[in-house]
């Protein structure tokens, strides 16, 4: 039945706004209290493990992903930053990672003074094609980046093959993807590190925040002090192994930390809600030949963060902004994911990260012929124009939700000739 178009002065199909909050509970909220009345709000400054609930924390991240260390830090990006700078990494080393993701995935690479390697991604994961890694190690190459974008997993068990190889150390941006797994191991546990973020947005929150995971316990020591200036101190031990690297203020708070552990144990739960919301959708949504649904569907390995489904303009002759306008006015508001590669931005393009010479870049020769342009990664430029991501997919959505996106999608699909 054609329906006359919000877009074109129709009645919408939804008026309610959708909820993007994070899941507070009152666990949350009595956690948040005790600690004001304990007024311990730090304890880094007894510890430079951290105080009683950063510690907690840490130990219940790493119970969950059954590893042997869990370090909180203020964010995914400083995770990432320090993760790669634990490695040993040196000024014009490079590090072979996606262009598809969020911007610190890279920039990390770059604040450790060292060259971000680009690899085309895989049309259908949306993750970094495994076939087009090897061509890109160097002799300067040092590691891989990994992410596991929108909760779908890179293959990370042919990534850690060709890491062993060539003897490269692997970070794993599960930032996306906590609770994700591949052969029943949760992905961030593969690589020598796995980087997690709990920042509004993420699976569960701790407003800002980040979690770094490994099993080696010298690259978890060498986290802990780049988190805090380099420095190690412990009431109870002398503080004669002060250390000279350099070192930052990642510290996260108390706060951070009992908020944390309220929303971890609610991990599962949340994760079990995006995927029941995520999979009608595709259940939904797979015969419109112009909608390419993502992979993962009813796969339980899959926790589904974000929903990516590839719009197919030359079927429709309806452009992509044209068309998500009309679903705008339906009440239905989606996102184009990540716009452009990550090579595509001004600091890539121009090499302007640190002043205006081109550092980390000309750190080594290789770096300075290392050169970032449109058709760099044919695969991502053409992934990132064709991509409309839903972020609706999460608690307190319901599937009643997700039946007027279902409802908005189809009525706009079936009158798509209005638009041209
Ligand atoms: C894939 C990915 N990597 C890194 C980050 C950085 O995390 P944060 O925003 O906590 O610094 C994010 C999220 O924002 C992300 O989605």
């Amino acid at each position: 039945m054609k329906e006359n178009l919000a877009i074109l002065g129709g009645p919408p199909v939804r008026s309610k706004p959708f909820v993007y909050e994070p899941a507070i509970g009152h666990e949350e909220k009595k956690a948040v209290l005790e600690l004001m009345d304990s007024k311990k709000f730090s304890g880094f400054y007894k510890s430079f493990e951290g105080g009683e609930k950063v510690i907690e924390f840490e130990n219940n991240w790493a119970n969950y992903f059954n590893v042997r260390n869990a370090i909180a830090v203020n964010s995914g990006t400083s995770a990432l930053h320090i993760s790669l700078a634990s490695t040993g990494i040196e000024p014009g080393d490079e590090v072979i990672v996606t262009p598809y993701s969020f911007s610190a995935t890279a920039s990390s690479i770059v604040m450790n003074n060292a060259i971000p390697v680009f690899c085309d991604i895989d049309p259908i994961t949306f993750n970094i094609d495994v076939n087009k890694i090897e061509r890109l190690i160097t002799n300067k190459t040092k590691a891989i980046i990994p992410v596991h974008l929108y909760g779908y997993p890179a293959e990370i068990v042919k990534i850690m093959d060709i890491a062993k190889k060539y003897n490269l150390n692997v970070i794993e941006d599960t930032c996306q993807s906590p609770g994700t797994k591949v052969n029943n191991q949760f992905v961030g546990t593969f690589g020598n590190l796995g980087t997690f973020s709990t920042v509004e947005t993420k699976n569960i929150s701790t407003g800002e925040g980040g979690i770094i995971i490994t099993d080696n316990d010298e690259l978890a020591l060498k986290c802990k002090l780049l988190r805090n200036h380099g420095e190690a101190y412990m009431n109870d031990k002398p503080r004669s192994y002060l250390t000279n690297m350099l070192g930052y203020n990642f510290r996260p708070t108390e706060f951070q930390a009992v908020l944390g552990i309220e929303q971890l144990k609610k991990l599962d739960k949340l994760n079990e809600i995006r995927n029941k919301l995520a999979n009608f959708l595709i259940d939904n949504l797979s015969d419109f030949p112009e909608l390419t649904p993502p992979q993962g569907h009813n796969d339980k390995n899959v926790i589904h963060h974000l929903l990516c489904f590839q719009y197919n303009e030359s079927i429709t002759n309806v452009p992509k902004s044209k068309y998500m306008e009309a679903l705008k006015c339906e009440g239905v508001e989606l996102s184009n994911g990540y716009p452009k590669p990550l090579y595509m931005n001004k600091m890539f393009l121009e090499k302007i990260a640190f002043g205006n010479n081109g550092y980390p870049w000309i750190c080594s020769e290789n770096g300075e012929k290392i050169k970032y342009f449109e058709g760099l990664c044919p695969v991502a430029e053409k992934v990132c124009k064709q991509a409309i991501v839903f972020s609706q997919i999460r608690y307190p959505n319901t599937l009643k939700d997700m039946e007027d996106i279902v409802t908005a999608i189809k009525k706009v699909n079936n009158s798509i000739e209005k638009l041209i």
